[in-house]
């Protein structure tokens, strides 16, 4: 079996391709030269070009030439909105499995791994979790429900949700972090079988990005952010 890098425009630019977070995967394709496909047939199964880099399974070359990109993937990173605007299309499976695959490696507090993911695709699930508070669940193709144990902190959860925002992001697919509200965590313990103990208020809808109804939207006055001066603060507060 070989490495295949898969292109998001169709170019083989290495360059891009880390800059455009793509995936390496092992699917009997050849593409890259030898020195890379070496690195990359050498990497764990689904690892991108940016972990090759992380553990040292990236050519010299190839990490100087990538340097040139980490603005882009700043940029990636810094760009990723709240999308409540999504196309009836749906997302496929090896996309969705490719998402959770990325929650399922997220950091946890002493490596708990407390939060477990419940796939909805079911419309009238969906819906109903839109009527609890989670309104852009309704028109979403895949709603993933967060789910988690007493003991692991809200902050694992909170950054459970980031990388699946950032992996359907990678994508190029629209998501949103969405609370259920009121009676809204009970009602879908009971619908969905999960036990009393678990923490259920967190969902990310994820969609194919309705790009129509986006630019169609009114500004949003209170949609920047704060500056940077008063966001960081350098040594005191
Ligand atoms: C913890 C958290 C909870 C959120 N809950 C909801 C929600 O229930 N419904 C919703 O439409 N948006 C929700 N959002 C999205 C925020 O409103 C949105 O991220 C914020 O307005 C900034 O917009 P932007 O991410 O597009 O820049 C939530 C975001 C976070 C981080």
């Amino acid at each position: 079996m070989h490495a295949v890098a898969r292109r998001l425009d169709g170019s083989l630019n290495f360059t891009r391709r880390v800059a455009r977070f793509d995936l390496i995967q092992r699917d009997g394709h050849v593409i890259d030269s030898a020195n890379r496909r070496d690195s990359i047939n050498k990497a764990p199964e689904g690892c991108t070009s940016i972990h090759l880099a992380a553990c040292g399974r990236m050519s010299a070359y190839d990490e100087r030439r990538m340097s040139t990109s980490n603005t882009d993937l700043t940029k990636f990173l810094r760009g990723l909105r709240a999308v409540r605007e999504f196309t009836a299309e749906p997302v496929s499976d090896d996309v969705l499995n490719d998402i959770l695959e990325v929650g399922r490696w997220t950091s946890t507090g002493g490596n708990r791994q407390g939060t477990e993911v419940v796939v909805i695709r079911d419309a009238d699930v969906k819906r109903r979790i839109g009527d609890w508070g989670a309104r852009p669940a309704a028109g979403a193709s895949v709603v993933l429900l967060l789910v988690t144990n007493g003991d692991a902190g809200v902050l694992d959860e909170g950054r459970m949700a980031e990388r699946l925002a950032l992996a359907a992001r990678a994508h190029g697919l629209g998501s949103i972090l969405a609370t259920l509200k009121n009676e809204g965590p009970v009602e879908i313990r009971k619908l969905l079988g999960i036990p009393d103990d678990k923490r259920t208020v967190a969902v990310v809808p994820i969609g194919h990005i309705d790009r129509e109804a986006r630019k169609a939207l009114p500004p949003n006055p209170n949609g920047g952010r704060k500056p940077i001066e008063q966001f960081a603060h350098r040594e005191r507060f």
